[in-house]
């Protein structure tokens, strides 16, 4: 198979093993609190960082050390979109059965589970966790002591179990759930008997805030890891090791394009990574190569991370205009009216105002109170930087 076949880059999925760069500081944080857990002291975990920063690569990752090297079994759920607790306690106990077919432990489960298991096909590969309504309530509530049984069943070849509930954006405004978490956490700690449980919720920081505000005590169970951009370094190694897997060279003045435009972010890094991947003939990464990647990846990002309604918003070449140069410095995110506005030519004067109040309505610029009156910053990375990209375009398009 030649190198060319196949993009040593995943954007939109967790980042498989061999391509994870960074976070060598969170995984420490992470895998102590996982072993200090299996000492049967009870850990809650909440990960957060903008959307795209990494999270629920981070968490895959923690979840096969855990497995490999302590002998921690890892559930990793997806909960996007689910709103109910009894919804997020049925997948939890789903991803147990789908992680447990083929194992050593499967006839341990088995037994757990009874004829709660359903199986899909005809060969028992797929199977799914089928607890009437009522049975599913009790597990809600009984959710600690069937956990205990189960680490007992799995004994010895689990010392202690990792449940990653990621995407909590629908439940982080449910009180049902700010309220389950909370007696969790205390029926766990009241007990005398240990539960070797890490507990990890992974969402964006106001999520967190907003459990914390229906159940004000969460706040001192959550020990907060919080994910920020890579390094330049961090992201040189990040192109450096993918291209190089796939035997691809890349010139010093293409990396650092590369580096500067993906602005420490690994869904930018992927987006760009792969844009370039595919704008290459030669196995050879040059500046031209780096920087038609970076134009067509921002056609990409556009498309797939920006919201809908910000990008009917944003249709009006006058907007995008104003756009590009409030993001035209790198690194950036915060800008000032009074800085902005001697850049502005007078057509975008006029509709300054109703731009920025359109923006913050859309979420994607925010009062700075930190910078005083008239200063504004970009409410999340990805949108900042694809407007650089945009800007860079722009330049670029005129230089051509
Ligand atoms: N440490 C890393 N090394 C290499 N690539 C990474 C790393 N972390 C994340 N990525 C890549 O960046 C992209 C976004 O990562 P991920 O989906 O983990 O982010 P997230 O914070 O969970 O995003 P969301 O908030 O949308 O769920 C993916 O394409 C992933 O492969
Ligand atoms: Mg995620």
């Amino acid at each position: 198979m030649s190198s060319k076949d196949y993009s040593p880059f995943t954007p939109g999925q967790p980042v498989p093993v061999e391509f994870f760069v960074g976070r060598s500081k969170e995984i420490d944080h992470i895998i102590s609190a996982v072993r200090a857990s299996t000492a049967g002291r009870l850990q809650v975990l909440f990960l957060t960082g903008e959307r795209g920063i990494g999270k629920s690569s981070l968490a895959r990752l923690v979840r096969i050390i855990a497995d490999r090297k302590y002998g921690v079994l890892g559930l990793h759920s997806f909960l996007g979109g689910v709103t109910s607790l009894d919804e997020t306690v049925r997948r939890v106990f789903d991803r147990l059965l789908k992680e447990s077919v083929g194992k050593g432990w499967w006839a341990k489960i088995k037994e757990f589970f009874g004829d709660h298991i359903r199986q899909v096909d005809l060969f028992g590969v797929t199977v799914e966790f089928g607890a009437a309504e009522k049975e599913l309530r009790r597990m809600v509530h009984d959710f600690a002591p069937a956990l205990r049984n189960l680490l007992q069943k799995l004994r010895p070849e689990k010392k202690g179990i990792l449940v990653v509930l990621d995407d909590i954006n629908g439940l982080a405004a449910s009180d049902q759930f700010a309220n389950w978490l909370k007696s969790l956490v205390d029926e766990i700690a009241t007990s005398s008997d240990p539960l070797p449980l890490c507990l990890m919720l992974v969402g964006l920081e106001d999520r967190r805030q907003s459990l914390v505000s229906l159940q004000p005590s969460l706040a001192r169970v959550f020990d907060v890891v919080e994910l920020r951009t890579w390094s330049d370094a961090e992201t040189r190694d990040f192109f450096v090791n993918a291209f190089s897997k796939v035997g691809i060279h890349v010139e010093e003045e293409a990396l650092k394009i590369l580096v500067r435009f993906t602005g420490g972010f690994p869904v930018m890094a992927h987006e760009i990574g792969d844009a370039t991947f595919n704008e290459d003939t030669d196995n050879r990464i040059t500046r031209e190569d780096a920087l038609q990647g970076v134009v067509r990846a921002a056609d990409i990002v556009g498309r797939k991370h920006v919201e809908p309604q910000v990008f009917t918003a944003i249709r009006s070449p006058r907007y995008r205009a104003i756009l590009r140069k409030t993001a035209s410095k790198p690194f950036e995110v915060e800008f000032r009216r009074r800085d902005l506005w001697p850049l502005l030519k007078d057509d975008e004067r006029k509709v300054f105002d109703n731009f920025l109040a359109r923006m913050k309505k859309l979420g994607v610029v925010q009062a700075n109170p930190e910078g005083g009156p008239g200063a504004y910053r970009f409410t999340n990375t990805l949108h900042y930087l694809y407007f650089w990209l945009e800007a860079a375009r722009a330049k670029q398009s005129k230089e051509l």
